[in-house]
C-alpha cells in the first residue's frame, strides 16, 4: 500500500550562459507579439515592462539567473489505491516528477513522502516502486518469463517463489502461452504486456507509467488502455500514469492532475486537480477548458450586457443569454469584457432541438462540416466569430448555407478576460 504526498516540490536546472540568452529572447519574441495582438492598454503596458526587464537581463548575467525552473510549488497528495493521471502538454514537467518520485532525479526544494516517510534520500530500489516506460527496453535473447523474472533473479528470490509469480502476472497478462517465446515473437501491445510484467511480479507499492502507449498506434493503443484499466483494477495499487492524451486521462483516472509548462504568465505547474468529470464540466481555466475536450472548447472574447434586465454574453453578431446560476458570478465579476466557453456538443441543430428560444439560438453559415457517422463535427461562421459544433449527423447542414443552432447556455462557462480564471472560482 502507498500514499503518496508531494510537498512544496521544486525542481530546477543550471543553464549555460547562451542557453539563457536564447530563453530570454524566447520570452521576448513572445511578449513582442503579445503587444502585436493585444490593444488592452494594461495588458500592453505590463508586456512593455517585461520586455525592458528580460532586455536589461540580457545585460547583466547574474550567476544566480542561471537556472531554469521546471517544478514550482508542486503540491499534491494521493491516496492509498488512487489511479492519477498526470497530463500536460508536452515539456510540462511530467516525466521530472514522476522521476523524482521513483528517486531517478534529484529535488531541488521540498519533500516526497510516501506512506508518510519521507523519501528524498532514499535510493530508487528501498522505494518499493515500480516504473513502465514508454520503451519496453527488452532483452531480446531472453525468453518472455526471463524477461519478466528478469529483476527478481537479480534480488536473488528462491526459484519455486519467482516462477510462481511469473505465471500469476502472465496470467493477468494473457501472457502464459507465451512465456517461451522471444520477444521479437510478439506483437507490440503484448511487449507492452510483459514490460507491465515486469513491474507486476515486483509486487510494488506504487505503479509509475510514464506515457507507456505512445510508441502504440491508435487502435492499439485504445486496446491497451482497456487493458491497464482491467489489470490495474485487479491489482488495486497506488497508480501514477503521465500523458498528454486527454483521452487516456479522461478514461483511466480516478483522478486528473492538469499540468503546464511555467512561462513567465504561469507560475505554477499544476493548473487544476479533480476527477475527470470535474474537470470536463469544471475547468478551473482557459488553459484546462482548452485542454481537455474533443473537438476543443470554443473560447470566445466579448462582453457581458443587460438589455432590459437580462445579462447576455454578446461577440459580434452572436448573442447568449447568460444562465440563471451563472448570472452571481457575472455580477461579482463586475467587469464587461470576458472570455467565455462553450464545447462544440453544446450546440444542437435547432431543427433536431425542443430548447430552442429567441436568446440561446445563433445563425451562423457552415464553412466546414465532417460527418464522423455519429455526429457531424462543423466549423462555423457567426460574423467574424468562428465556431466549432458537434452536432447529429441526421443534421442536414451543407457547406455554405446557413444554419440555426440552440446553444445549451446551462453549460456555458466565462473566464475571467486577463488571467483566464473561470468567474465561478476567481476570490473575491
Ligand atoms: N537535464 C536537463 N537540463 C535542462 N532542462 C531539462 C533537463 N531535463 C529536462 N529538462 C527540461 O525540463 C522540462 C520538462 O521536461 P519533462 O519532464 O521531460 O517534460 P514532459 O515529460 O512533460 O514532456 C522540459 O522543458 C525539458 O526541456
Ligand atoms: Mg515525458
Amino acid at each position: 500500500m502507498a500514499a503518496i504526498t508531494f510537498r512544496n516540490i521544486q525542481k530546477s536546472y543550471r543553464l549555460q550562459k547562451s542557453e539563457y540568452r536564447k530563453k530570454l529572447k524566447g520570452e521576448i519574441k513572445k511578449l513582442k507579439e503579445e503587444l502585436r495582438t493585444t490593444f488592452d492598454e494594461a495588458a500592453r503596458t505590463k508586456a512593455l515592462a517585461e520586455i525592458e526587464l528580460r532586455r536589461s537581463a540580457m545585460r547583466n548575467i547574474e550567476p544566480h539567473n542561471l537556472t531554469v525552473d521546471i517544478i514550482r510549488d508542486f503540491n499534491l497528495e494521493i491516496q492509498d489505491k488512487e489511479f492519477v493521471v498526470f497530463v500536460g502538454p508536452s515539456g510540462c514537467g511530467k516525466s521530472t516528477v514522476l522521476r523524482m518520485l521513483a528517486g531517478l532525479e534529484e529535488i531541488s526544494d521540498g519533500e516526497i513522502k510516501i506512506d508518510g516517510r519521507v523519501v528524498n534520500n532514499m535510493a530508487p530500489k528501498d522505494r518499493d516502486i515500480a516504473f513502465v516506460f514508454q520503451s519496453y527496453a527488452l532483452y531480446p535473447h531472453l525468453t518472455i518469463f526471463d524477461n519478466i523474472a528478469f529483476g527478481l533473479k537479480l534480488r536473488k528470490m528462491p526459484a519455486t517463489e519467482i516462477q510462481q509469480r511469473v505465471y500469476h502476472a502472465a496470467e493477468i497478462l494473457q501472457l502464459t502461452e507465451h512465456l517461451h517465446k522471444r520477444p521479437k515473437q510478439l506483437s507490440g501491445g503484448q511487449r507492452q504486456r510483459v514490460a507491465m510484467g515486469r513491474a507486476i511480479v515486483r509486487n510494488p507499492a506504487a505503479f509509475l507509467f510514464d506515457e507507456p502507449l505512445s510508441n502504440l498506434d491508435a487502435k492499439l493503443r485504445q486496446e491497451m488502455r482497456v487493458q491497464i484499466k482491467k489489470i490495474t483494477r485487479r491489482l488495486d495499487t497506488t497508480t501514477v500514469y503521465v500523458t498528454h492524451d486527454q483521452i487516456e486521462a479522461m478514461t483511466l483516472a480516478d483522478k486528473i492532475v492538469v499540468l503546464n509548462r511555467l512561462e513567465p504568465e504561469v507560475d505554477v505547474n499544476i493548473q487544476q486537480v479533480g476527477a475527470p468529470l470535474d474537470i470536463y464540466y469544471n475547468p478551473a481555466n482557459t488553459f484546462v477548458a482548452g485542454f481537455i475536450g474533443t473537438p476543443t472548447i470554443n473560447l470566445l472574447d466579448g462582453e457581458f450586457s443587460e438589455e432590459d434586465g437580462t445579462l447576455f454574453f454578446r461577440s459580434g453578431p452572436l448573442r447568449l443569454r447568460v444562465a440563471e446560476e451563472k448570472k452571481p458570478f457575472a455580477y461579482k465579476y463586475g467587469k464587461k469584457a470576458v472570455k467565455a466557453g462553450i464545447r462544440p456538443q453544446d450546440f444542437e441543430d435547432a431543427l433536431f432541438s425542443q430548447s430552442g428560444s429567441h436568446d440561446n439560438i445563433i445563425e451562423a453559415v457552415c464553412d466546414v462540416s465532417e460527418n464522423l457517422g455519429a455526429e457531424i463535427h462543423a466549423q462555423l461562421q457567426c460574423g467574424e466569430v468562428t465556431l466549432t459544433a458537434a452536432v447529429t449527423s441526421r443534421s442536414q447542414m451543407k457547406m455554405g448555407e446557413k444554419i440555426r443552432l440552440v446553444a445549451n447556455i446551462n453549460n456555458m462557462h466565462f473566464f475571467d478576460f486577463e488571467t483566464g480564471t473561470n468567474l465561478n472560482r476567481v476570490q473575491l
